[in-house]
């Protein structure tokens, strides 16, 4: 049988645990899956590309068969020249479904031979996207088991300043609503 090569293409800014799932699923079941970052010029990314290359590449650094690169242009075209026959997207909740939908039509518009398959990440993370983390940390909250480890690791340093702030605001509240019980204790 033709060996079965997957193209999953994304911004990944960051990489979430969600993503991670998914390319750990496609990972079980095409021979081989390329991650293809896209080098988009026109959004102003939190993390560079050179920095999305690097956490992707770590991250699954334990999986032989899947493999990191960048791409700009059409996705379509990207998936010819590397040779894949599929496209993974993964598909959260139905809100997802009416974009992607679009957008596999239109891909299979300009490449009637690319197939586009869709996966569902661990319903743990049907709510995470890159797009609320990146919002979460910016005010420096609490993203862990949202993303893996490593790139909590480079939000907190990113964000060094906004993450501060929240941490000495909660001690200063902490702080404040811990005067405010002893003295109710006193009064009592
Ligand atoms: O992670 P994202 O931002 O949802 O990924 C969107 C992505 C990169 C898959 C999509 O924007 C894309 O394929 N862009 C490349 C340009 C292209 O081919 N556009 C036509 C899509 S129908």
């Amino acid at each position: 049988m033709r060996k079965v090569s997957a193209l999953y293409p994304g911004s990944f800014d960051p990489p979430t645990n969600g993503h991670l799932d998914l390319i750990e699923r496609g990972a079980k079941i095409f021979e081989e899956l390329v991650v293809g970052i896209l080098r988009n010029t026109e959004k102003s990314p939190m993390f560079s590309l050179a920095e999305r290359l690097e956490m992707l590449k770590t991250l699954t650094a334990h999986l032989k068969n899947v493999r990191i690169e960048a791409f700009h242009g059409l996705m379509v075209e990207y998936a010819k020249s590397i040779d894949a026959t599929c496209v993974l997207r993964g598909i959260r909740a139905v809100s997802d479904y009416e974009y992607e939908l679009q957008m596999a039509l239109m891909n299979r518009k300009l490449e009637p031979t690319l197939e586009t398959v869709f996966m569902m990440p661990a319903d743990k993370y049907s709510y995470v996207s890159s797009r609320l983390v990146r919002e979460v940390a910016q005010i420096g909250g609490p993203v862990k088991g949202l993303v893996p480890e490593v790139v909590e690791q480079k939000l907190r340093e990113k964000l060094e300043p906004a993450y501060k702030f929240h941490d000495e605001m909660q001690e200063a509240t902490a702080r404040s609503s811990g005067a405010k019980e002893k003295k109710r204790k006193r009064k009592v």
